[in-house]
């Protein structure tokens, strides 16, 4: 039964947020210092992930006040998938953020009717993650031989993907003007003395874990060797430095070992990237810098967006992420050519503020602001914006490889 009102505690914070950029803040305050660092990210001089965001705001809407629709209709497909709104769950290889990690994402983009992207670095496996998110993608990198690949790749089909993310935007950039967080290699017992000191001053997050009676334990359980153990997050990151680099030709052949199931290029940021990746028969590509984790200086998505989209938005679908902050950003994207986005700091926000109620609260808020834009601009569907419901300035696009 729920407690009468006047038997709440009238000092406790509403778990609510009214905005991803609230749930940035709460994240702020509840994640151990280096855990928030990592999920802040950005490589170099941040010349790229403040550009993600910046970008969108350079864009303007021009909106109508009478004669307005009621309608709201968001829904579309993703990899075959129908999904009640453009918006699914990036892949992220965060450890540590909550013990419920992408178990949690994975039920919330349920709950709200969308897709999940579990990266292969994720924290819990594809087993877990799919038996409660049917419409689950499985993320992977061109890490280890090509007999590793497909057997990673077999164990997530099995285990119910219904579709595969290729990330191949990472040239292993090192180095923050403001810092790189420390990561341990293995929460063991002198890594937890060493963090001790973080832990204790986020007391919210550190009564998270002390319930589930477990520690971060920072392994890859989606890259476990076949009767062997879950290699750690550098161990694994090692054996990614250690692989060859792949072709366009390796390229069709993971396209080709995962058949007729749908296949996602991930990063994708040039009109002659985008026509290759055509060739090698991806059913899509997602426009994306991996969130300004990568080359500092290549620009925000949303300038690529539009050449990209121009060049092959008939033959494949074209996706974006990077800098999703409100649902505005949302149809930004979609009027400029994107069929959907995909999220990643902004639930990784709303998980670390509230779980897997936070996460769902971030798709609320982007739901929410998809409505009213469509309402401000008069169109009843997403399916019916176009490039002219956006107002571009001059020199906002990058022609990227044309
Ligand atoms: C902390 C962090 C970890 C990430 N890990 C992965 C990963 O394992 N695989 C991947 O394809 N992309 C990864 N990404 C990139 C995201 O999938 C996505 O491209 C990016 O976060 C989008 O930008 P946004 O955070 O501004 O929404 C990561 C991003 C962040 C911030």
């Amino acid at each position: 039964m729920a407690k009468p009102s006047w038997l709440k505690n009238p000092w406790a914070t509403d778990p609510w947020f009214e905005t991803v950029a609230v749930a940035q803040q709460r994240a702020r305050k509840r994640l151990p210092k280096s855990v928030y660092g990592a999920l802040v990210a950005g490589s170099e001089a941040g010349l790229t992930v403040d550009d993600n965001t910046a970008a969108f705001r350079e864009l303007g809407f021009a909106p109508h006040v009478a004669g307005l629709s009621d309608k709201r209709e968001m829904a579309t497909t993703i990899l075959g998938q129908d999904v009640s709104l453009p918006v699914m769950i990036s892949p992220t290889g965060v450890q540590a953020v909550h013990p419920d990690g992408e178990v949690a994402v994975a039920r919330a983009a349920a709950a709200r009717g969308t897709a999940m992207g579990l990266s292969s670095f994720a924290s819990k496996s594809v087993e877990e993650v799919a038996a409660v998110n049917d419409k689950t993608f499985f993320q992977m990198y061109w890490v280890g031989s090509r007999e590793v690949l497909v057997q990673r790749m077999e164990r997530a089909r099995a285990a119910g993907a219904k579709g595969l993310i290729m990330t191949l935007d990472w040239s292993f950039s090192n180095g923050r003007d403001w810092g790189s967080p420390a990561i341990p290699e293995r929460m063991n017992l002198e890594a937890m003395v060493k963090f001790a000191p973080e832990g204790i001053i986020r007391p919210k997050w550190l009564l998270e874990w002390a319930k589930t009676g477990a520690v971060p334990d920072l392994t890859t359980p989606n890259l476990t060797p076949p009767g062997g153990r879950a290699p750690t997050f550098f161990g694994a990151y090692g054996e990614w430095m250690t692989t060859p680099l792949p072709t366009w030709e390796d390229v069709a052949w993971l396209r080709e070992q995962w058949g007729d199931a749908p296949f996602m290029l991930k990063g994708v940021m040039r009109v002659d990237d985008a026509k290759r990746a055509v060739d090698a028969g991806v059913t899509a590509i997602s426009v994306s810098n991996h969130g300004g984790n990568n080359l500092d200086g290549t620009p925000a998505p949303i300038r690529a967006l539009p050449a990209i989209a121009e060049a092959v938005g008939t033959d494949v679908e074209v996706l974006l992420d990077g800098g999703i902050r409100r649902g505005s950003d949302v149809v930004k994207a979609i009027a400029l050519g994107a069929k959907a986005v995909l999220i990643g700091r902004a639930y990784l926000w709303g998980l670390a503020a509230n779980g897997q109620a936070g996460v769902e609260n971030v798709l609320d808020i982007l739901s929410g602001g998809i409505g009213s834009a469509l309402m401000g601009l008069g169109k009843n569907s997403i399916h019916e914006l176009t490039p002219d419901d956006v107002f571009v300035p001059d020199g906002f696009r990058r022609d990227l490889g044309i």
